[in-house]
């Protein structure tokens, strides 16, 4: 059948009928909102390189939450910026550390939230790298060590889902052990198993204070023009006990997303990263776009992709259009 039979304009005629073969559709219970926690109380500082973010100490993040919360958002991811560094990270597993205190208030104020953490030394370490340091490169084996430590000090603070970023080889097998040996067995893994050595994080570091003091990340991070090699992150991350698959950033990697999502049965997660969020929100104040119908294109693009999961800073934004629709 053809032209003048078939006529594809006919189920684009009105809102209604469009919405009814509408193939995707965002919603509340596919976000992941991250945040920044910094020591002390009382704090909510404007984060300078992405628009309409904060860093937040853990009594105004955990009124933050149960705003999230109430708004239908089941899940934030959490990154901090500790009182001091030192070349190991020592901060980051400290049972009173910024993390661990803030994960004790979430939990107070919204026991139902799903609390993720952001796993990697980065933010910890005076050097920005993500592990250890052996000469002047990252000591793979060492920092496992600190990672599994780390995620057990999260999941005793109430963590529900802990989230490696770092990319060294075994960390999520490493981390499974560590939590199942502390009777940690219920504390999901969720790996940031396909992440590249990215552009789009430019706005994070100067949010996280995490750029690195010398190098750059891309002997453990992956090599953006890389695919079929993220189908093998994803196998050994799978064997190691990871949970949840992520994809990092999404939009230049919406081909990555698919092929994943095509050759595993783990939910999949994407991230909006910082880079992505930052521009669109730049381009819509000097209104060069209209940022709220771009925002809702960018995040289904991300879903039609084949992520069940997206973490994205829009998630507040997007919650708040959807709930006044419903
Ligand atoms: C830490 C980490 C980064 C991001 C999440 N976890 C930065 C990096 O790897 O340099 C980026 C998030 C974003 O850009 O929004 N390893
Ligand atoms: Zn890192």
């Amino acid at each position: 059948m053809e032209f003048p039979l078939v006529r594809k304009r006919r189920l684009r005629r009105t809102e209604t009928i469009r919405r009814m073969v509408r193939e995707t559709k965002l919603s509340v219970d596919d976000l992941v909102a991250p945040l920044f926690i910094v020591p002390g109380s009382n704090i909510k500082k404007p984060i300078s390189s992405m628009p309409e973010q904060y860093h937040l100490s853990a009594d105004t993040v955990s009124r933050e939450c149960a705003e999230l919360f109430d708004l239908g958002i089941p899940a934030v991811i959490l990154f901090g910026i500790p009182e001091s560094k030192d070349e190991t990270g020592s901060q980051a597993i400290k049972s009173d550390g910024v993390i661990q205190n803030a994960i004790r208030e979430i939990k107070k104020s919204s026991p139902g939230l799903t609390v993720i953490t952001d796993i990697c030394l980065c933010e910890y370490t005076s050097h920005g790298h993500c592990g250890v340091l052996k000469e002047k490169d990252v000591d793979n084996d060492a920092t496992l060590e600190l990672l599994a430590k780390m995620a057990i000090s999260h999941a005793e603070a109430g963590a529900d889902i802990v989230a490696p970023s770092d990319m060294m080889d075994g960390r999520v097998g490493a981390i499974r052990e560590a939590l199942d040996a502390n009777n940690l067995e219920n504390i999901a893994i969720m790996s940031y198993a396909a992440k590249y050595a990215s552009a789009y994080y430019g706005p994070f570091r100067e949010a996280a204070d995490s750029t690195p003091q010398f190098g750059d990340r891309r002997t453990y991070q992956m090599d953006p023009p890389n695919a079929r090699e993220a189908l093998h992150e994803i196998q050994l991350d799978e064997s190691e006990g990871a949970d949840i698959v992520m994809v990092k950033p999404a939009l230049a990697y919406l081909d990555i997303i698919r092929q994943i999502r095509d050759n595993t049965l783990l939910p999949v997660a994407a991230y909006n990263v910082s880079g992505e969020y930052s521009m669109i929100m730049h381009a819509a104040e000097k209104g060069l776009i209209d940022g709220d119908r771009v925002m809702i294109e960018t995040l289904t693009s991300i879903k039609r992709a084949g992520a069940e999961i997206i973490l994205s800073y829009f998630a507040r934004r997007i919650s708040e259009m959807l709930g006044n629709k419903g």
